[in-house]
């Protein structure tokens, strides 16, 4: 068995300046239509959640990247951030062979001008 993590760290501003000046085409190339609810549900905080599934994202796919055939396709969407009844935020990697990976497991951070997030990969 193999661990993997990968690490990422965003400026909200610059999440906040893409959605202001691309709107709905920047929004359905990275966000599923699951991350754009939670995220418009927090209303004016919802500039922080979209750049914490942003940096989800980014950390997952270092997590994972060297661990894909170079046959599989990842764009943005293919990784998908849910939050559970409690909170708790998980990830599903669409696309990818659900047995390559035993267990991918998230966590976020966000205040007033950054968010972070990380992945821990458990790799079969
Ligand atoms: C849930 C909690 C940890 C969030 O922490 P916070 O400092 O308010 O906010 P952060 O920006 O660091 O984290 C927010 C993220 O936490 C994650 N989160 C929320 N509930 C969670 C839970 N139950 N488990 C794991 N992660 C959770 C979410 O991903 C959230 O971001 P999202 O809504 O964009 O997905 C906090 O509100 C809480 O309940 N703390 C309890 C502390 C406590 O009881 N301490 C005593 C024992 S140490």
């Amino acid at each position: 068995m193999k661990i993997s993590c990968g690490t990422d760290i965003i400026e909200i501003e610059r999440i906040k300046k893409s959605i202001q000046d691309l709107g709905e085409k920047f929004l359905q190339k990275i966000y599923t239509k699951k991350e754009i609810e939670y995220c418009e549900s927090k209303h004016n905080q919802k500039y922080q959640h979209y750049a914490a599934r942003f940096a989800v994202k980014e950390a997952v796919f270092k997590a994972i990247s060297e661990y894909l055939p170079t046959t599989t396709h990842i764009d943005w969407k293919s990784i998908e951030v849910e939050n559970d009844k409690k909170g708790k935020p998980h990830v599903t990697v669409h696309g990818v062979e659900t047995t390559m990976f035993q267990n991918i497991e998230i966590s976020i951070s966000h205040c007033k001008e950054y968010a972070v997030a990380y992945a821990i990969v458990i790799i079969k």
